[in-house]
């Protein structure tokens, strides 16, 4: 399918990014070497949502077990986290990418921290992509934050009572990191694994899921297409008979 016949394309894709370490092992590198290569996936992944018009484009850099890794391997991926943000940004603004970090920054560093409301700062009026890092990030995590954060407005405003009671779902969203975002239409995971690994649990409820084997660091333009092609011949009922 090319560009002007792919006809269903998602909202918003998601990419679980895996399989960096054994891509660099099956060189006989360092595992960091992965994840410096899995950058340039994500470069790829951003070019190809601008040509076929994907609005948003998330992908889970860093989970909050990923902090139970070796420290060096923790270290080499945060430096990596504030180097791409550097090296990448300017472009990223010239072509109209709105960039977010969404996780648990408060687990971060200052240094970190200050790069991402740099980068955050500077492309907030870009309308072209929204290019999202889920960064020391979990689906448990979200939901726990956002109930916490609900039951603190519920003691501060007693008024609001009778709004909490008819909360529907769409009324918790607004309290998950992902606010005002739409869920993902398609959730890709790379290396063979077929798993979700507490990524998007309340937000992927109705997204499609695509399990493929390629490992992320060879992720590419091409594979992005077969991603689109294969969320184009979906067919999404959502409970309902069609
Ligand atoms: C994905 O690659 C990147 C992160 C989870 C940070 P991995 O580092 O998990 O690579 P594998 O799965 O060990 O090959
Ligand atoms: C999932 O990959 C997390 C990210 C891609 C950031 P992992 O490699 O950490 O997942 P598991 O441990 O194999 O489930
Ligand atoms: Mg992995």
């Amino acid at each position: 399918m090319s560009i002007e016949t792919m006809t269903k394309v998602p909202v918003h894709i998601s990419m679980i990014m895996d399989g960096n370490g054994r891509w660099a092992k099956e060189r006989g590198k360092e595992r960091a070497y992965g994840h410096f290569e899995g950058v340039e996936s994500v470069r790829a992944c951003v070019e190809s949502s601008l040509e076929y018009g994907v609005k948003y484009l998330s992908v889970f850099a860093f989970s909050e077990e990923n902090w139970n890794r070796p420290e060096d391997e923790v270290v080499a991926l945060m430096g990596l986290m504030v180097k791409a943000m550097a090296a990448e940004m300017e472009s990223l603004n010239r072509n109209g990418v709105r960039f977010m970090v969404l996780g648990n920054r408060a687990r971060l560093s200052y240094e970190l921290n200050a790069e991402i409301d740099a980068c955050m700062d500077m492309t907030a009026h870009n309308e072209a992509l929204t290019l999202i890092v889920f960064l020391s990030y979990s689906g448990k995590w979200d939901i726990l934050q956002a109930a916490k954060k609900m039951a603190v407005e519920m003691v501060e405003h007693p008024e609001k009572r009778e709004e909490f009671e008819n909360m529907g779902t769409d009324g918790f969203d607004r309290y998950l990191v992902t606010a005002g975002i739409p869920d993902p239409d398609l959730i890709v995971r790379t290396s063979g694994e077929s798993r979700i690994s507490n990524y998007l649990l309340w937000q992927s409820a109705y997204s499609e899921f695509l399990f493929v084997d390629t490992l992320w660091p060879d992720f590419r333009k091409e594979e992005f297409r077969k991603a689109l092609e294969s969320y184009a011949k979906r067919d999404r009922r959502y409970g309902k008979v069609k």
